[in-house]
């Protein structure tokens, strides 16, 4: 019989889809197997950060209906880095002890954090200096954390950006026009990859490949020749114009954001192609809504071997998903290997063969 033992969970970052499905995972085994007690601690670390802090006891009956919700339960915030917390006065302090201290407190004998690599890293600091047990898994729609297959999110990004390249599919031959959808991805062309191979784009732009204008206004006009007067193009947001800048914008709080890409491609594709051209910015679509079957199934099967690590005092790991099965790997070792679209791989070999051009 293992002893009772009492773990925390939060969820830091941007929001996504399937991240309830990984607390409900996390609750279901902790409780349900396991008999232990489980605190859901609210806004990230700044659930920790208060004093006294944030929580809410979890219970199998409070997270059951959470399997099919978008966004997270617990709330969370991808903004005030603990280490120079912003403060009302404009100055910045190291909050990173509080966050310990409020660890302590709750008795936690673990923590269980679901992030990207951003947070991975920042709570990873924090409980190597606080003698904090952590388990991590990966949540991104970027699906860009190392040594991990797939992260929470990711899929249903994949499947909103699909579906909204289907919609545009008929307007754009409707009315003879250039369709161009700006998709999320920090710096990770993935979701632009997966969902212009499976919604039929005709161009794909990715950071991880340097592309040119003109290969794209001669696919446009091959289009054109072939009797087709419309194409998609789907393009990610961290692609950089053609003098190698990101477009971002930085809003009254100082905080700097991609997008743009889409608008300025479209100005350039009419002028070199004679085009009409249209853009979606997809946005925050792509984190909302209801998780996809894949994004469910992976928050839970994360969930569940998340909580069986605590068991065997495995910590400061991530679990990652690999070659079908779910194991462990290094904190260090996942945050250290950042995942970017192979421009020779798979993927890119695909839309190749498929005739989608890749801008370059
Ligand atoms: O990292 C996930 C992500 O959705 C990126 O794709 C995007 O650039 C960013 O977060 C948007 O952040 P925010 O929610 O702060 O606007």
């Amino acid at each position: 019989m293992q002893e009772q033992k009492r773990i925390g969970i939060l969820t830091s970052g941007g929001d996504c889809a399937g991240l309830n499905a990984a607390i409900r995972a996390v609750v279901c085994r902790a409780v349900g197997s396991y008999g232990w007690k489980v605190l859901g601690i609210r806004q990230a670390t700044m659930g920790l950060m208060n004093s006294p802090p944030d929580f809410i006891p979890l219970e199998i009956d409070t997270v059951e209906e959470l399997l099919i919700t978008g966004g997270t339960f617990l709330g969370t915030t991808n903004t005030g880095d603990p280490f120079a917390y912003p403060m009302p006065d404009g100055s910045t302090r190291d909050r990173s002890s509080e966050i310990i201290a409020g660890y302590h407190q709750l008795g936690l004998d673990a923590l269980i954090v679901i992030g990207g690599d951003g947070s991975m890293d920042i709570v990873r600091k924090i409980a190597q200096k606080g003698g904090m047990n952590l388990v991590a898994i990966p949540k991104t729609i970027d699906n860009d954390v190392g040594s991990t297959e797939r992260s929470i999110g990711f899929d249903t990004a994949v499947n909103i950006a699909t579906e909204s390249l289907d919609r545009l599919h008929f307007t754009a031959a409707s009315h003879n026009r250039v369709m161009i959808l700006e998709v999320m991805g920090r710096d990770a062309g993935h979701i632009a990859i997966s969902a212009g191979i499976a919604g039929g784009a005709h161009i794909i732009l990715i950071p991880e490949i340097p592309y040119n204008l003109d290969s794209i206004c001669e696919k446009i006009h091959e289009r054109q020749e072939s009797g087709k007067n419309y194409s998609l193009v789907i393009v990610s947001e961290a692609v950089k114009t053609e003098n190698g800048e990101t477009i971002k914008n930085i809003n009254r709080l100082g905080q700097t954001r991609f997008g743009g890409i889409g608008h300025y491609l479209a100005d350039k594709i009419c002028a070199c192609s004679g085009a009409e051209t249209r853009v979606t910015v997809l946005g925050h679509i792509q984190r909302g809504g209801t998780p996809s079957p894949l994004d469910r199934l992976t928050g839970s099967v994360f969930g569940v071997a998340a909580v069986d690590l605590i068991a065997e005092g495995k910590y400061d790991c991530m679990v990652s998903w690999q070659n079908r099965q779910v194991v462990s790997v290094p904190i260090p070792e996942a945050i250290g290997k950042y995942s970017t679209v192979d421009p020779d791989g798979m993927l890119v070999k695909t839309a190749r063969g498929l005739g989608i051009c890749l801008g370059n």
